[in-house]
């Protein structure tokens, strides 16, 4: 299929490569011109393993991934997938004004199209945005019906940034929220071979699995929090614990890591957005309300220990190994290192970063006063207390903190062999 891809960051590159390395031609359209111009290169704007060899190849070789900062480029394509970002408000709930852009140009475009063509969602969208907000304004600007000359459908996407191409061509589910039903089955043409479940719904419905998914997993974590915060004071690991539950298949191993919280591009927005959603329609969400609570207060705990071990933080040499808000990733959209950071720097502590990729973005957000190490060795040394927030594979050889005070935010460290070895904190066992 002929397949066009609105908004060229984690998920539009990664949907683009994945549905390029499926044979399709994809061309990938992005407001942004110098992300356009780096995938027109073939270099990745974002950094995640694999992804821009693949590029690479599809943009220079095979020629079925091109980059373009021009709407009317959609005119030969089939399908339209949105991948633009959906931000929050100051107040929590979701900021539209890039998905009203996009489906703004994309309406004006449609209206020159003598062809049906679909518009499918697979940017996060709060329930009841598609037949609220982007039907009226897809029919507004392209002066034709949804439903008949256009397709509309949502299809949210569930890849994991870190492993985001493996977990977009190996999906756990496809959920179809279809508006149409050809438009639910020009989806289906393209997500059959992806061998995973499919269940074809309403575009509310659809929207409301991907929310409803991403409270359980941000939940999954508050709640080993909880346990890891009651735990501690019992003396009891709660990494065993948490071992031990796994194996009850109603519970899964999975999303049961304490320690100081979720971050990302989606967790926090989307549970954010999901209780201003909520509020807005007279229901009070208190779990969603705790589970950002517990989350929050997981990264003030962290300066609270380090307080508690080197006295005030005034002057305190202290570094910060991991500022993604997990391993693989460059992402630090919601970090819990970045807040982290922040307190430090209000406590007077002299602070060094180390991140094998997330520098160059953290620089951006950081305040000026903060070290950058090259290498993990060189920020640790001559430093009071070294917080581990983020668990890169290179962080995790125990040997590196002989002597030094280590507060372990991810159990990066086997606690036993640390405590042979340094000063070790867990942050919750
Ligand atoms: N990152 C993830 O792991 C993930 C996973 C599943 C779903 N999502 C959802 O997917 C959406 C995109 O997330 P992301 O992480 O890729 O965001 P991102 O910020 O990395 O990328 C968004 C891109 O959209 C572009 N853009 C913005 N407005 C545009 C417009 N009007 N026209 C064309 N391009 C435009 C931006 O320039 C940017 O390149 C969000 O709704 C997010 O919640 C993200």
């Amino acid at each position: 299929m002929r397949i066009s891809i609105i908004g060229a960051g984690y998920v539009g590159l990664t949907t683009a490569i994945g549905f390029a390395s499926k044979g399709h031609r994809v061309i990938i359209i992005d407001t942004d011109n110098d992300k356009v111009n780096l995938i027109r290169r073939g270099k990745s704007p974002v950094w995640e393993e694999g992804l821009e060899v693949k590029l690479l190849d599809f943009v220079s070789n095979q020629g079925n991934l091109e980059a373009t900062s021009d709407y009317q480029k959609i005119l030969d394509t089939e399908m339209s997938l949105i991948c633009v970002g959906t931000p929050s408000n100051s107040d929590g709930s979701i900021n539209l004004s890039n998905i009203e852009d996009s489906v703004k140009k994309i309406g004006k475009v449609l209206s020159k199209k003598t062809d049906y063509h679909v518009v499918v969602m697979r940017s996060t969208i709060i329930p009841g945005t598609t037949k609220h907000l982007i039907i009226p304004l897809l029919e507004e600007h392209s002066g034709k019906k949804v439903g008949e000359a256009i397709g509309i459908a949502v299809n949210p996407e569930f890849m994991q940034e870190g492993k985001a191409l493996q977990t977009f061509l190996k999906p756990d589910r496809v959920i179809i929220g279809e508006y149409d039903q050809r438009a639910g089955n020009m989806v289906l043409e393209i997500s059959q071979d992806f061998g995973a479940p499919i269940v074809r719904t309403d575009v509310t419905t659809a929207e409301m699995v991907k929310y409803a998914s991403n409270a359980f997993l941000a939940t999954k974590i508050s709640f080993i929090n909880e346990m890891g915060n009651i735990c501690q004071r019992l003396g009891i690991d709660v990494y065993t614990v948490a071992r031990g539950i796994s194996y009850d298949y109603r519970i899964g191993e999975r999303f049961l890591n304490a320690g100081v919280g979720f971050g990302g591009s989606c967790l926090p927005k989307d549970v954010r957005a999901l209780i201003a959603s909520s509020k807005k329609h007279g229901y009070q969400p208190q779990l969603l309300e705790s589970v950002l609570a517990i989350n929050e207060a997981q990264a003030k705990k962290i300066v609270e220990i380090a307080e508690r071990k080197l006295g005030s933080l005034l002057n305190k040499k202290i570094t910060v190994l991991g500022l993604a808000f997990k391993p693989n990733t460059d992402d630090i959209r919601n970090a819990p290192a970045i807040p982290v950071v922040n307190m430090l720097v209000e406590k007077g502590a002299l602070i060094t970063v180390h991140d094998p990729k997330a520098i160059s973005n953290a620089r951006q957000v950081l305040p000026e006063n903060v070290s950058f190490g090259n290498r993990v060795p060189e920020a640790i040394n001559g430093s009071d207390c070294v917080l581990i927030l983020t668990e890169w594979d290179e962080y995790r050889d125990e040997g590196l903190y002989q002597g030094k005070t280590v507060i372990d935010g991810r159990r990066a460290l086997d606690p036993q062999k640390a405590r042979e070895l340094c000063d070790y904190h867990g942050i919750c066992w």
